[in-house]
């Protein structure tokens, strides 16, 4: 193989082989639940990435592993071209949670700076570090207030704090913008783009569609355990193009036989067609006297994609449960 010579070769950020994770259930924990099943995912280095599913789809469960607070049942995952098990490597990630718990009676101040001495940095750092993280999350005036005084949105930003205080190269974080109202799922926005453009990788977990849209390089998307496909979102939804829609006016009464299918309000109508009825419709439609506004592809949004996948996985599992396994 030709590999230009002044070209790193450099491994994925985030790569996981295989990846399984099994729960036993049931009457005597006899049976297992899969969880997670083979996942094959890569996270490029410096890109955001969002893995988006809806709840229960195994995506905690995923970070859970690489973070190594639960063990696989088969496969392996590899951060940073080292194995998971590589306790020197984590210091080079930083974590939030899902709904993160912080002592009630801490200020974000004092909480920072206790994962500062967890991360060995000394009290001239720690101070120096505390204040840029707080100001670097919008919390500068806030530092001194205790955090039962603060709201959902400051809390979250407090653990966007905590995850990325000893400036780590990975940064994984677990439904940041869940339960926030959209100033707050900005702020984060905000927060991780900031980081994105520090040139670090951010791995994010979210069943908000826009959001991933709005700020990912690649998504991948899974269900039920499984990864369901892996992409830009706008390369995700372009795969299929659904037909053509005509924007049209038409005043008074037609017996064109395409006006069944269009939906009108006042003079107005909206007709889909297959691209090649296209040009078909358009005749009749300016036979019957309409003047065409615009025509345009349709495209399935990644929320549609994501329904889809949904339900099929519904169905399947409907399936399963009938058959009796
Ligand atoms: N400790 C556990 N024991 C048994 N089942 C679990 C456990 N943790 C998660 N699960 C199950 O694994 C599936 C995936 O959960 P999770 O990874 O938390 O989903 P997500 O984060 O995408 O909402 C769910 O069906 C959940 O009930
Ligand atoms: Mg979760």
């Amino acid at each position: 193989m030709l590999v230009a010579k002044n070209k790193v070769m450099s491994a994925p950020a985030i790569e996981t082989e295989n990846l399984t994770k099994e729960y036993p259930h049931g009457f005597l924990n006899l049976k297992k639940r899969t969880s997670l099943e083979g996942l094959n995912m890569q996270v490029e280095t410096g890109e955001v990435f969002g893995f988006i599913g809806p709840n229960g789809a195994g995506k905690s469960t995923t970070i859970k592993l690489l973070m190594r607070l639960i063990f696989p049942t088969a496969g392996s995952a590899r951060i940073l071209g080292k194995p998971i098990s590589d306790i020197e490597m984590h210091r080079d990630i930083g974590y939030l949670p899902e709904q993160p718990y912080f002592y009630d009676y801490l200020t974000a101040a004092e909480l920072l700076d206790y994962f500062a001495r967890i991360h060995d940095l000394s009290a001239a750092d720690r101070k120096e570090r505390v204040q840029r993280m707080l100001k670097k999350v919008g919390l500068e005036t806030a530092g001194k207030i205790q955090l039962r005084k603060y709201s959902k949105g400051m809390l979250q930003r407090v653990g966007m704090a905590q995850a990325i205080l000893h400036d780590p190269k990975i940064v994984i974080l677990d439904e940041p913008m869940s339960g926030l109202d959209p100033v707050g799922r900005r702020e984060v926005r905000d927060i991780i783009l900031e980081l994105k453009h520090e040139g670090k990788t951010v791995m994010f977990s979210t069943h908000i569609l826009s959001d991933a849209e709005m700020l990912c390089d690649r998504v991948g998307v899974i269900v039920g355990g499984k990864l369901r496909g892996v992409g830009a979102p706008e390369q995700l939804v372009d795969v299929k193009t659904q037909g053509m829609e005509i924007l049209f006016e038409l005043a008074g009464q037609s017996v064109a036989p395409v006006l069944a299918k269009a939906t009108r309000s006042g003079d107005r109508y909206r007709l889909q067609v297959p691209e090649a009825e296209l040009y078909g419709a358009i005749e009749q439609l300016r036979a019957a006297g309409a003047r065409i506004l615009s025509v345009a592809p349709v495209r399935a949004t990644l929320e549609e994609l994501f329904m889809n996948l949904v339900e099929a996985d519904r169905a399947q599992a409907a399936a399963i449960e009938v058959s009796g396994k």
